[in-house]
């Protein structure tokens, strides 16, 4: 028996020869921030299942992106919790819905150095809670269609740079394409939830932006789990239909599909850390038994490396402030 010559412990020997050859680093400037404006409320609102995100009326939307920029967050998304809920989610592409008027401010007060995003789903808008219009207990796909074009247009004419499908509906990010470019806005990307699962890890976010659903799951049109060809033919159906950035959602129970993503297509990848995902971060912490910091810089590095490009989670304010601490 002779010792080793080969020694993977040389490399590991300094902190400094570690930073040196790191290969993987998260940046803030990757990062984006998920929003909750909502029309309902006076003063920010907290979230039990998302300690420190808030709810936030319209007129707190701003400071809280300030924030964020002030920790090197350049992008956000935005999600809306109206003050009525109808069958068509009519309150979705209102000129004075709440997204819109949240966009707008934004945009008048950071232009360009902010990009704003917007979540373009009918379930925070539906009296029944689902992603699309529902005619005898179906979810419609053709009429959430032509909705959905309305909202991405009217997300486009308050000033969004981005808009997000997440309906997971056939055809949308076509129809959404067309409609932008018909109305003039053949310049606003389309960030697709393209792999979009059924997923148990929404939970705190559909509190969060009382979103679930009223009546049985979203499986009909949400993805089962078990399937990664599902994910790429999702992800190539919405790259030719004029995708700008592809989406995986969650992020850490499907880094197999960020990968494949990553290797298949030569469009940017985008993956959310999801809302259950850092609830069980945050829940492990609060108790002791997981370190904070250390948790999840460790998990928004996997997701980084297995192909994220963007990372969109509920930690990114406190990225920049982590490193600073390494
Ligand atoms: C709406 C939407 C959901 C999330 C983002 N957009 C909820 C859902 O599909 O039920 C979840 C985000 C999170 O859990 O952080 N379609």
């Amino acid at each position: 028996m002779s010792f080793p010559q080969v020694r993977m412990r040389r490399l590991r020997q300094t902190p400094s020869l570690r930073e040196i050859l790191n290969k993987v680093r998260i940046d803030p400037r990757n990062l984006c921030y998920p929003i909750f404006v909502d029309e309902n409320i006076e003063t920010p609102m907290s979230i039990e299942s998302m300690p420190k995100i808030p709810r936030l009326p319209l007129r707190h939307v701003t400071d809280e992106v300030q924030s964020a920029m002030e920790q090197g967050v350049k992008t956000i998304i935005l999600f809306g919790i109206p003050s009525k809920k109808d069958e068509n989610g009519s309150r979705a592409y209102a000129v004075d819905g709440i997204v819109q008027k949240a966009i707008r401010n934004l945009k008048k007060e950071f232009g360009d150095d902010l990009v704003v995003m917007s979540d373009v789903c009918l379930c925070e808008y539906t009296v029944n809670g689902h992603c699309g219009i529902v005619k005898n207990g179906k979810i419609m796909n053709d009429q959430t269609l032509e909705i959905l074009q309305k909202i991405a247009v009217s997300q486009a004419e308050a000033g969004a740079d981005v808009v997000a499908p997440s309906a997971m509906m056939d055809g949308q990010v076509q129809f959404i394409r067309n409609a932008l470019d018909d109305a003039g806005f053949n310049h606003t990307l389309i960030m697709a939830y393209s792999a979009k699962f059924a997923s148990s890890f929404y939970g705190p976010f559909r509190d969060a932006a009382e979103c679930a659903p009223k009546f049985g799951d979203r499986k009909s049109y949400q993805m089962g789990y078990g399937d990664a060809d599902e994910a790429l033919r999702e992800m190539e159906l919405d790259a030719n239909e004029g995708a700008d950035i592809l989406m995986v959602k969650p992020a850490l129970v499907y880094l197999d599909i960020v990968h494949l993503a990553k290797s298949k297509f030569k469009l940017p990848i985008a993956a959310y850390n999801v809302s259950g995902e850092y609830a069980m971060v945050k829940a492990a912490a609060q108790k002791g038994w997981i370190d904070e910091r250390t948790a999840a810089l460790e998990l928004l590095t996997g997701i980084k490396r297995a192909g994220a490009d963007l990372i969109i989670t509920y930690f990114a304010k406190d990225v920049k402030k982590w490193l600073s601490q390494n």
